[in-house]
């Protein structure tokens, strides 16, 4: 069988479906055995070498390719495509012991021990000419072989090294800030040194911010910045050195795309893949992980330009083993996450791994092959999985269509949020904009959850829920959407500081003040089991504020207690037909629920039973409508065209048996 790819488009060979496969922790026999089980699964693409680099290279410079020899030629006669790592994100021993000097150094200046990953200072150039020598030598090796289709480079970077505080990434930070500000007048202005009398007189004298004490915001933020900035230099080298071996083979790396800040600044990342790639984890204590995966497809689907394909790199067939209690997937969940992601514009189905590890930090860790082998219900559900993704073959390379509401979220915004001393510490960001992207998702909306950069174009509703940190553009920008026609709703601890982490003066929320009409004068945060109730019935916990409604009509006042009769949620229209909505208290699920009913024009989608999730894929011809049946009970939806799994057609009503998924394919996009 023969690969093929062409300029940075992704190997058109159906949907990717497989794992991370470590055939360097099993015998040659069993390897026989992988391969059996894979063809049998249907499994068409496997992500290899990923930790294998010490096995590789057995020491300075020299290599032992005798293995991977023979597994790379295994996976080529057995029609098994591979996305071949570089294996940075494992440092042998010898490198390890040889250049102590590399180890990654935490806040309080300890050193990240070996014995576990990513122990490596991202600022090391040891370290970046070893990465860089490796990865040359498996492109020269592999990367012409034809069914080599893609390139992992590292493995989930920042992962373990997203700080290093070390001597030499503090001097690297120094040259970063240079760049940056150009004079310490720039950088004494914008961080406001002046504050407890820091003003720096010499760039020599900045360090990171080490310790745990409180540090000046400005200063965490800007190493958080210079932290994801330095990654992902260390990837756009290892990408370099790719290319200049196989220029035509797509470059990634994968993500971990999640509900709160992330560890580096990923969407500035994404423009830099060939195919954006996310890692997804559910967690046990999360009563909503359907959200959670709703979640994360749509920020990735807002992660490529113009809705393109993504790739679902890792996630797990049941249970991990790095939460407390490792809870297995129900009946059903891993087949219905897995759709769950296609049919938000991922191009396929990959997981953390292949077979269950024996031995290692990690042999409690689910797999497409478990423990007990292949007479086994989760096997089965794998094989069945990858049978469900032939037949979505032809949804490959459709685009998820235009979102309705896009919520903005931003990683700079999450860690100003987060880091040092504010008004409400125990208020997560990333909990704030998946509450809002819950209520949205309830209505079986159509959501985008997208960068404050990107362009607004074809929303209807923009939602702006706890923006901490907004420059200039994006406050000009999110008025000329609503001055447009558009609704804007700005939640509370929006709009709060510039992009220095100086707070916007004249009441909050700076940024938004003039198009919301409305402002507050003082934060009230609740404590802890503390409520409030408004004048329309609806009730919350959390946050209030003292706000004057200005030139905004108000929608609801606080009733009780001393912000009784005060102004909770306001409304501003405006000229063009937008209006401008401001949220200043912490409502709960149900008041977030009949907001958001009111802010959206009703569809189509509105008479789907409650609690199948509706999400549409398209290409030039076709439509794809994926049914995601969350509920305990059997559901029936209007539907014509062509049922894909059970290739069935659709004349009107479909059955979407309880916890199942259906896709139906119709013709021509009207
Ligand atoms: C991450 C890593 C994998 C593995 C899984 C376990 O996604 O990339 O190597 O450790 O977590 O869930």
């Amino acid at each position: 069988m023969t690969w093929s790819h062409t300029d940075n488009d992704w190997p058109t060979h159906g949907l990717s479906f497989g794992a991370d496969y470590n055939p360097e922790q099993w015998d040659k026999e069993v390897w026989k055995e992988d391969v059996r089980l894979m063809k049998q699964a249907g499994v068409n693409l496997v992500s290899l070498g990923i930790f294998s680099w010490g096995l590789v290279e057995v020491a300075d410079g020299e290599f032992d390719w005798d293995w991977m020899d023979e597994i790379v030629g295994l996976l080529a006669d057995s029609g098994i495509a591979i996305d071949l790592a570089t294996p940075t994100a494992a440092p042998p021993g010898w490198l390890l012991a040889a250049h102590p000097e590399i180890y990654p150094v935490d806040h309080d200046m300890q050193p990240h021990w070996p014995g576990a990953r990513l122990g490596w200072c991202p600022s090391s150039p040891v370290f970046r000419a070893y990465a860089l020598r490796i990865a040359r030598a498996l492109a020269e090796r592999y990367g012409h072989r034809d069914h080599v289709v893609m390139w992992h480079v590292s493995n989930e970077l920042g992962g373990g090294n997203g700080r290093c505080y070390c001597d030499t990434s503090a001097a690297a930070f120094r040259r970063w800030l240079q760049g940056e500000y150009e004079t310490l007048d720039a950088l004494n202005e914008a961080w406001g040194t002046a504050f407890w009398g820091h003003t720096y007189r010499d760039f020599a004298h900045i360090i990171p911010p080490r310790g745990n004490d409180s540090k000046n915001p400005s200063l965490v933020l800007d190493f958080d910045r210079f932290s994801s900035d330095e990654l992902l230099a260390h990837y756009l080298a290892e990408r370099e050195v790719l290319k200049s071996v196989t220029p035509e083979l797509p470059v990634t790396t994968n993500f971990m795309v999640g509900a709160e800040p992330d560890v580096v600044d990923y969407p500035r990342w994404a423009p830099h893949m060939d195919i954006v790639a996310n890692d997804h984890y559910t967690r046990s204590s999360d009563p909503l992980p359907e959200q959670d995966v709703a979640f994360s497809g749509d920020r990735m689907r807002a992660m490529t330009t113009q809705r393109r394909p993504w790739l679902l790199m890792e996630h797990s067939t049941s249970a991990v083993n790095w939460q407390p209690r490792n809870r297995a997937k129900a009946p059903g969940e891993l087949i219905r996450n897995s759709l769950s992601h296609v049919g938000h514009g991922s191009d396929g189905v990959l997981f953390f791994q292949w077979r269950a590890s024996r031995a290692g930090a990690e042999q409690f860790h689910s797999a497409m092959v478990p423990h007990a082998g292949e007479d086994t219900q989760l096997y089965r559900d794998v094989c069945t999985l990858g049978r469900h993704l032939r037949r979505l073959a032809p949804v490959m390379g459709s685009r998820t269509s235009q979102a309705r509401v896009g919520i903005l979220f931003d990683d700079e915004a999450g860690w100003a949020m987060t880091k040092g001393v504010k008004p409400n510490n125990h208020l997560a960001y990333g909990r704030l904009v998946r509450d809002w992207h819950h209520a949205f998702w309830r209505l079986n909306e159509s959501i985008e959850v997208l960068p404050p950069w990107s362009d607004f174009t074809g929303y209807e509703v923009l939602v702006v829920p706890g923006l901490f940190l907004t420059d200039d553009d994006t406050a000009t920008r999110v008025s000329a959407f609503a001055e447009a026609g558009g609704t804007v709703v700005v939640s509370f601890l929006s709009g709060i500081v510039d992009e220095h982490d100086r707070v916007r003066l004249g009441g909050y929320p700076g940024a938004f003040r003039d198009l919301l009409g409305a402002w507050c004068e003082e934060f009230r945060p609740l404590q802890e089991g503390e409520t409030f109730t408004l004048d329309n019935g609806w009730s919350g916990a959390e946050w209030t504020e003292l706000v004057r409604a200005g030139d905004a009509e108000v929608i609801a006042r606080y009733s009780g207690g001393h912000l009784s009769g005060r102004p909770a949620i306001t409304s501003r229209s405006l000229e063009g037909g937008g209006r401008a909505v401001y949220v200043s208290a912490g409502l709960d699920s149900d008041a977030l629920l009949a907001l958001t009913r009111s802010l959206v024009r009703p569809t189509g989608v509105a008479n789907v039973p409650s609690g199948v999730e509706v999400l549409v894929r398209r290409n030039d011809e076709e439509t794809f409508t994926f049914f995601v049946n969350h509920a305990g009970d059997d559901a029936v939806v209007t539907a014509r065209g062509r049922e894909m799994l059970t290739d069935e057609p659709v004349g009107g009503a479909l059955h979407i048996p309880a916890g199942e998924v259906r896709v139906v394919r119709s013709g021509a996009v009207s």
